[in-house]
């Protein structure tokens, strides 16, 4: 179910996920919004990247890194946008953006920093976006993991499929790093099996965007992030599907 106002219903993947996202914090008004430094790492922030310190110089390189992994598009929409950091970032460098969440909190942000210039901007579930506008690119960016399961990840991908001929997913949980991904974290977090009880993560195996490109005409690839002292980088890959034979007729 899709909603373009503050109040946001979901479906299928309605989870614990879901009241962790709608419950983060704006803290924008205490932020300069002359200074696109700070707003980028505040709307990181309140996406959840404050497990640890990261600065905004490797922030912004592994940024740069993914939009040249997605073919340097002129637009872009983001699936799972959070506030919009990304498309923020991309918008002030001349990109067309649009992006879906499901998160209340979330979107209202991301309306408020990209303005009217966002070509499409709605509350929902990822696998209902809405597919009439298309873009050079459609990316994922630390979403996949959320999802309640593979079924539910086919799914969005199809759509995704529907937007653009280049579609990048970012920080894909990776299954054969499964067990060291959970052992990093309660060695990070103090009663991490307590805390996150019923907060699942999402592990994902190559082959299913194999298997998924095959079945679809895109080809895939594999990149592993390359961002100084991101804590999630030995756990996590970025899968690049390119439609094969350019664009759907
Ligand atoms: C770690 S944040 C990443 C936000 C943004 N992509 C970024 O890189 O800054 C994960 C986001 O995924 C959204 N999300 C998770 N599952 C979703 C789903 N099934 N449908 C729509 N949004 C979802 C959450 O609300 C949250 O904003």
């Amino acid at each position: 179910m899709i909603m373009k106002g503050s109040e946001c219903k979901v479906g299928a993947a309605d989870c614990g996920w879901n009241r962790i996202w709608s419950g983060r914090d704006s803290r924008l008004g205490s932020v300069d919004m002359g200074d696109p430094e700070a707003v980028f790492m505040e709307l990181k922030r309140m996406a959840g990247y404050d497990a640890h310190e990261l600065d905004y110089k490797a922030m912004r390189a592994y940024h740069d890194s993914i939009y040249r992994a997605m073919g340097s598009p002129r637009s872009v929409y983001e699936v799972g946008c959070g506030c919009g950091a990304n498309l923020y970032l991309m918008q002030r460098d001349g990109v067309r953006v649009g992006g879906i969440d499901y998160s209340p909190a979330m979107v209202e942000t991301a309306r408020r920093v990209l303005g009217p210039g966002v070509r499409e901007l709605a509350c929902g579930e990822a696998r209902d976006m809405p597919t009439d506008i298309r873009y050079d690119a459609v990316l994922s960016n630390s979403v996949f993991a959320y999802f309640p399961s593979l079924d539910y990840a086919g799914a969005v991908l199809d759509k995704m499929a529907l937007k653009a001929d280049t579609a990048v997913i970012v920080d894909v949980h990776d299954a054969g790093m499964r067990e060291e991904y959970l052992d990093m974290r309660r060695g990070m977090i103090p009663g991490y099996d307590e805390k996150y009880a019923g907060l699942n993560k999402l592990f994902i195996p190559r082959s299913f965007f194999e298997d998924w490109a095959e079945m679809s005409g895109f080809s895939a690839r594999f990149e592993r992030p390359s961002v100084e002292g991101y804590w999630n980088a030995p756990y996590v890959y970025t899968a690049v599907l390119v439609r094969e034979g350019g664009r759907r007729a």
